[in-house]
């Protein structure tokens, strides 16, 4: 029998799929961004989970035999937990699964106020190396819009917290989340709060409605916008030119390959950045000339 009881659904980062996931909370602490159903069931109500039985756990996976090397701290903001909580969690990592080298979590830019980077440091010593932080747009527009409760400025901070922390950051941006009126200026915007921050990693997913789309446009409306609609295919490729054309980052690992991205790209930017552009770039004017992802492939 599998080591931990999960209160599903769970969800890691599409590269965190070899990793052992430890739900060290249920939930998400915020719950309020419109465009993610992520834990709006009943069940993931969120709540930290108790120390006595994370320290269960961990021992009955080192009883278990599982000789995993990468631990995620699950669920949706497991950095919310006190500096104190972290440190004992990744002490008991250490104690009992000492194979282990890189524990990593979603983190919110608000978890990390009451942080300080000298204990950041000291948690990144401890094994908690890499940080997933869902900034999704550095449009302080969009972000008011789509109530991530997170703004250009907070987002940079904590990016920048990060990095002096001696941690490695995996920033994820949202394709589409501004609709046709603000695709612009969320691009624009999000490629200067990557180049200010130059983040390790950079991912887009386009923003997508598997349980509808209500919530999201509600948004919209109250704005006095236009009515949100998600972008077509060819506005999706125009968005994504706009951002790597603004894009001016050193070395950062570039993936727009997530199940829910039409066009896959991969690269390191600087170094790709004309490569990945002429892809677009064929993807928007000779669209039957690239492979795209039907309909059917993508998902969420
Ligand atoms: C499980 S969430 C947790 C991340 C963390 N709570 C945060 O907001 O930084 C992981 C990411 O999934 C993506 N996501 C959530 N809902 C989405 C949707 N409806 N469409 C596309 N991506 C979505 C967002 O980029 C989000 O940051
Ligand atoms: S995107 Fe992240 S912060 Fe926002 S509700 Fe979903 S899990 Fe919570």
């Amino acid at each position: 029998m599998y080591p931990i009881k999960y209160i599903e659904p769970v969800f890691r980062p599409p590269s965190e799929w070899k990793s052992l996931i430890l739900q060290v909370t249920n939930g998400c602490s915020w719950n309020k961004c419109t465009f993610c159903d992520m834990y709006t069931s009943e069940d993931k109500k969120f709540r930290p989970k108790k120390m006595d039985q994370i320290e269960q756990e961990i021992i009955e996976v080192a009883k278990s035999g599982i000789t995993t090397r990468r631990v995620f701290l699950a669920d949706g903001d497991a950095m919310m937990l006190p500096f104190k909580r972290l440190k004992e969690i990744l002490a008991l990592i250490k104690l009992h699964l000492p194979q282990v080298s890189r524990v990593s979590s979603y983190c919110l830019p608000r978890n990390l106020g009451n942080k300080t980077v000298e204990q950041l440091a000291e948690l990144q010593d401890l094994g908690l190396t890499l940080m997933y932080i869902g900034c999704e747009s550095g449009d302080d527009q969009v972000l008011s819009l789509i109530e991530k409760g997170e703004t250009y400025q907070s987002s940079l901070i904590a990016l920048n917290k990060i990095k002096q922390a001696g941690m490695k950051s995996s920033v994820m941006i949202l394709n589409g989340l501004g609709g046709p009126e603000l695709s612009r200026q969320h691009a624009i915007n999000s490629a200067k709060l990557m180049n200010e921050a130059q983040p390790n990693y950079l991912s887009t997913l386009v923003v997508s409605f598997p349980l509808g789309e209500q919530r999201f446009g509600e948004g919209f409306i109250q704005a006095s916008l236009q009515p949100f609609r998600q972008l077509t295919q060819q506005e999706l490729f125009t968005e994504m030119e706009i951002l790597l054309s603004e894009l001016d980052l050193n070395k950062t690992i570039f993936r727009s390959d997530h199940a829910s991205n039409y066009l896959v790209l991969k690269g390191v930017l600087g170094a790709d950045k004309e490569t990945l552009l002429n892809k677009v770039r064929l993807a928007l004017h000779q669209p039957n000339d690239v492979n795209l992802r039907q309909e059917w492939q993508r998902g969420l």
